[in-house]
């Protein structure tokens, strides 16, 4: 692939700006710069820099992110901030778009990718991949409540109970609840029809995946092969 493809694809602006960046000089293959935008440039593990910064050369990017509360999935957001601004903007520029959504002040676990059929496999109701929450609540918990979540809850303009995968309790306050769908506000909304209310809510893990311990808020990262492979088995 030609040098400005290369960056062209990896979300570095018009393809004029990207023969301009590296006829300025501002790019670097294996620790030199190459200033010719026609360079033929092997892509299988390649890594580059702009302007100093190291990129992989990915065909698709798949992220992962720690959503900080405050956060719209959107890149267009109406009240808070976008999470795009998290993240460098090459992202957004090659059409990385969030997977599922999360609301503004729940925190934790987005997944993130330019892949259509990705988003897709893992957006469509058919797809059913268990994703485990934290929700911390205002009252607290009882077998009723648990059993009301375990066996199902209707929700409003549902046409049947949703029953969570698993309920337990990990104290007075905090709620591990496993559900397959991902409908609007579904956390929220079960809780609040077994009888309690969600004050705070976090996701810990989708299917195979999980938050990684050592990842800040407002933290992401590639997924790597295994990454995906785990998610990929649900
Ligand atoms: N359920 C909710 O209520 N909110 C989320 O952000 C995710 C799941």
């Amino acid at each position: 692939m030609n040098l400005e493809s290369v960056l062209f694809t990896q979300g570095f602006g018009s393809r004029r700006q990207c023969r301009a960046r590296i006829a300025d000089g501002r790019v670097t293959i294996e620790g030199t710069v190459c200033v010719d935008p026609d360079a033929d440039v092997p892509t299988e593990a390649l890594t580059f820099t702009v302007d100093g910064i190291v990129w992989p050369y990915r065909e698709h990017a798949y992220l992962l992110l720690n959503k900080p509360a405050g956060y719209e999935c959107s890149r267009e957001p109406q009240h808070h901030l976008s999470v795009f601004s998290l993240l460098p903007p090459q992202f957004a520029a090659r059409g990385v778009q969030c997977v599922g959504r999360l609301d503004q002040d729940t925190t934790g676990l987005l997944l993130l990718s330019d892949e259509g059929k990705f988003v897709h496999a893992f957006t469509s109701p058919k797809r059913k991949v268990p994703k485990v929450y934290l929700a911390t609540t205002r009252h607290p918990l009882d077998d009723l409540q648990l059993d009301a979540l375990r066996h199902g809850v209707l929700l409003h303009g549902e046409p049947k109970p949703i029953a969570a995968v698993s309920a337990n309790a990990r104290d007075e306050h905090t709620l591990e609840l496993t559900v397959l769908e991902g409908k609007y506000h579904q956390v929220k909304r079960m809780v609040a029809a077994a009888g309690n209310r969600v004050e705070a809510l976090h996701r810990e893990r989708i299917g195979g995946l999980a938050l990684p311990p050592t990842l800040a808020e407002g933290g992401w990262q590639w997924l790597d092969e295994a990454d995906l492979g785990v998610l990929r088995k649900g």
